[in-house]
Protein backbone atom coordinates (compact mmCIF):
# COMPACT_ATOMS: atom_id res chain seq x y z
CA UNK A 1 0.00 0.00 0.00
CA UNK A 2 3.17 2.29 0.45
CA UNK A 3 3.87 2.58 -3.00
CA UNK A 4 0.83 4.29 -3.42
CA UNK A 5 1.34 8.09 -4.46
CA UNK A 6 -1.89 8.84 -2.84
CA UNK A 7 -1.54 6.65 0.19
CA UNK A 8 -4.36 8.41 2.34
CA UNK A 9 -3.91 7.29 5.66
CA UNK A 10 -5.37 7.60 9.49
CA UNK A 11 -3.47 7.52 12.69
CA UNK A 12 -5.32 7.15 15.46
CA UNK A 13 -2.99 9.32 18.04
CA UNK A 14 -3.02 10.34 21.86
CA UNK A 15 -0.89 12.80 24.05
CA UNK A 16 -0.81 10.33 27.09
CA UNK A 17 -1.58 12.20 30.63
CA UNK A 18 2.25 13.14 30.72
CA UNK A 19 2.28 14.65 27.66
CA UNK A 20 -0.93 16.50 28.90
CA UNK A 21 0.71 17.59 32.56
CA UNK A 22 4.09 18.81 30.39
CA UNK A 23 2.02 21.47 28.65
CA UNK A 24 3.23 20.23 25.06
CA UNK A 25 -0.50 19.27 23.85
CA UNK A 26 0.20 22.29 21.51
CA UNK A 27 3.59 21.65 20.35
CA UNK A 28 3.01 18.17 19.58
CA UNK A 29 -0.08 18.84 17.62
CA UNK A 30 2.18 21.58 15.51
CA UNK A 31 4.66 18.87 14.57
CA UNK A 32 1.92 17.37 12.55
CA UNK A 33 0.59 20.57 10.89
CA UNK A 34 4.04 21.80 10.38
CA UNK A 35 4.78 18.12 8.07
CA UNK A 36 1.32 18.76 6.33
CA UNK A 37 -0.49 16.28 8.69
CA UNK A 38 -4.33 16.85 9.27
CA UNK A 39 -5.88 17.05 12.72
CA UNK A 40 -8.74 15.34 11.62
CA UNK A 41 -10.88 14.91 14.70
CA UNK A 42 -9.90 15.72 18.27
CA UNK A 43 -11.46 15.18 21.93
CA UNK A 44 -9.69 15.31 25.66
CA UNK A 45 -10.75 12.57 28.06
CA UNK A 46 -9.54 10.16 30.78
CA UNK A 47 -9.40 6.72 29.57
CA UNK A 48 -10.98 3.82 31.67
CA UNK A 49 -9.59 1.29 32.96
CA UNK A 50 -11.25 -1.02 30.59
CA UNK A 51 -11.06 1.24 27.76
CA UNK A 52 -7.13 1.12 28.46
CA UNK A 53 -7.06 -2.86 28.15
CA UNK A 54 -8.86 -3.03 25.13
CA UNK A 55 -6.94 -0.35 23.54
CA UNK A 56 -3.86 -2.28 24.86
CA UNK A 57 -5.46 -5.78 24.66
CA UNK A 58 -2.10 -6.90 22.65
CA UNK A 59 0.26 -6.62 25.68
CA UNK A 60 -2.34 -8.06 27.96
CA UNK A 61 0.72 -11.03 28.87
CA UNK A 62 3.38 -8.46 29.30
CA UNK A 63 4.91 -7.97 32.77
CA UNK A 64 4.83 -3.96 32.20
CA UNK A 65 0.92 -4.41 31.22
CA UNK A 66 -0.20 -3.45 34.80
CA UNK A 67 2.12 -0.25 34.78
CA UNK A 68 0.82 0.60 31.21
CA UNK A 69 -3.27 0.70 32.23
CA UNK A 70 -1.85 2.68 35.34
CA UNK A 71 0.40 5.26 33.35
CA UNK A 72 -2.14 5.95 30.31
CA UNK A 73 -5.12 6.15 32.79
CA UNK A 74 -3.51 8.41 35.44
CA UNK A 75 -4.81 11.62 34.24
CA UNK A 76 -6.27 13.43 31.19
CA UNK A 77 -5.61 12.38 27.54
CA UNK A 78 -5.65 14.33 24.19
CA UNK A 79 -6.74 11.59 21.36
CA UNK A 80 -7.13 12.37 17.67
CA UNK A 81 -7.08 11.42 14.19
CA UNK A 82 -4.11 12.67 12.19
CA UNK A 83 -4.72 11.74 8.67
CA UNK A 84 -2.48 12.50 5.43
CA UNK A 85 -0.34 10.73 3.16
CA UNK A 86 1.77 7.27 4.39
CA UNK A 87 0.07 9.18 7.49
CA UNK A 88 0.83 5.97 9.95
CA UNK A 89 4.55 5.67 9.34
CA UNK A 90 5.25 9.50 9.74
CA UNK A 91 3.42 9.54 12.69
CA UNK A 92 5.60 7.04 14.25
CA UNK A 93 8.61 8.48 12.89
CA UNK A 94 7.82 11.98 14.60
CA UNK A 95 7.26 10.46 18.02
CA UNK A 96 10.64 8.47 18.20
CA UNK A 97 11.68 5.15 19.60
CA UNK A 98 9.44 3.64 22.18
CA UNK A 99 11.74 4.04 24.60
CA UNK A 100 12.69 7.47 25.09
CA UNK A 101 15.89 7.62 26.37
CA UNK A 102 17.12 5.62 22.90
CA UNK A 103 14.60 8.08 20.39
CA UNK A 104 16.46 10.44 18.65
CA UNK A 105 16.51 14.50 19.34
CA UNK A 106 13.70 15.94 17.28
CA UNK A 107 11.42 13.43 17.69
CA UNK A 108 8.47 13.78 20.40
CA UNK A 109 9.91 10.97 22.54
CA UNK A 110 13.51 12.53 22.49
CA UNK A 111 12.67 15.56 23.18
CA UNK A 112 9.72 15.39 25.63
CA UNK A 113 10.00 11.11 27.19
CA UNK A 114 11.26 10.17 30.47
CA UNK A 115 11.96 6.24 29.36
CA UNK A 116 10.63 3.06 28.31
CA UNK A 117 7.22 3.89 29.66
CA UNK A 118 6.28 7.24 30.43
CA UNK A 119 6.88 8.11 26.45
CA UNK A 120 4.09 11.04 25.64
CA UNK A 121 2.23 9.52 23.12
CA UNK A 122 0.56 7.17 21.60
CA UNK A 123 0.38 6.33 17.53
CA UNK A 124 -1.22 3.66 15.51
CA UNK A 125 1.20 0.61 14.12
CA UNK A 126 -0.68 -0.17 11.34
CA UNK A 127 -3.74 0.78 9.32
CA UNK A 128 -5.53 -2.61 10.92
CA UNK A 129 -4.67 -0.76 14.28
CA UNK A 130 -5.34 2.20 13.27
CA UNK A 131 -9.36 1.31 12.36
CA UNK A 132 -9.81 -0.92 15.63
CA UNK A 133 -8.40 2.13 17.56
CA UNK A 134 -10.44 4.53 15.77
CA UNK A 135 -13.40 2.61 16.15
CA UNK A 136 -12.48 2.01 20.19
CA UNK A 137 -11.90 5.74 20.54
CA UNK A 138 -14.60 7.32 18.09
P1 LIG B 1 2.35 2.91 21.65
O1 LIG B 1 1.61 1.62 21.32
O2 LIG B 1 1.92 3.52 22.96
O3 LIG B 1 2.28 3.88 20.50
O4 LIG B 1 3.91 2.60 21.81
P2 LIG B 1 4.83 1.69 20.89
O5 LIG B 1 4.03 1.10 19.77
O6 LIG B 1 6.04 2.48 20.55
O7 LIG B 1 5.25 0.56 21.93
P3 LIG B 1 4.48 -0.76 22.36
O8 LIG B 1 5.45 -1.88 22.28
O9 LIG B 1 3.19 -0.90 21.62
O10 LIG B 1 4.19 -0.50 23.91
C1 LIG B 1 3.04 0.19 24.32
C2 LIG B 1 3.40 1.10 25.46
O11 LIG B 1 3.70 0.33 26.61
C3 LIG B 1 4.70 0.99 27.38
N1 LIG B 1 5.86 0.10 27.46
N2 LIG B 1 6.49 -0.17 28.58
N3 LIG B 1 8.35 -1.22 30.49
C4 LIG B 1 8.40 -1.62 29.25
O12 LIG B 1 9.20 -2.44 28.90
C5 LIG B 1 7.47 -1.03 28.28
N4 LIG B 1 7.44 -1.30 27.01
C6 LIG B 1 6.43 -0.60 26.49
C7 LIG B 1 5.03 2.29 26.67
O13 LIG B 1 4.20 3.33 27.20
C8 LIG B 1 4.65 1.96 25.25
O14 LIG B 1 4.41 3.13 24.50
MG1 LIG C 1 2.17 0.09 20.05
Amino acid sequence: ANDNMNNIEKSLVIIKPDGVRKKIIGEIISRFEKENLTIEKLKMMKISRDLAYKHYQDHKSKNFFNILIDYITSGPVVVMIVSGKNAISRVRELMGSTDSKKAKQGTIRGDFGVDITINVIHGSDSVESAKREIDLFF
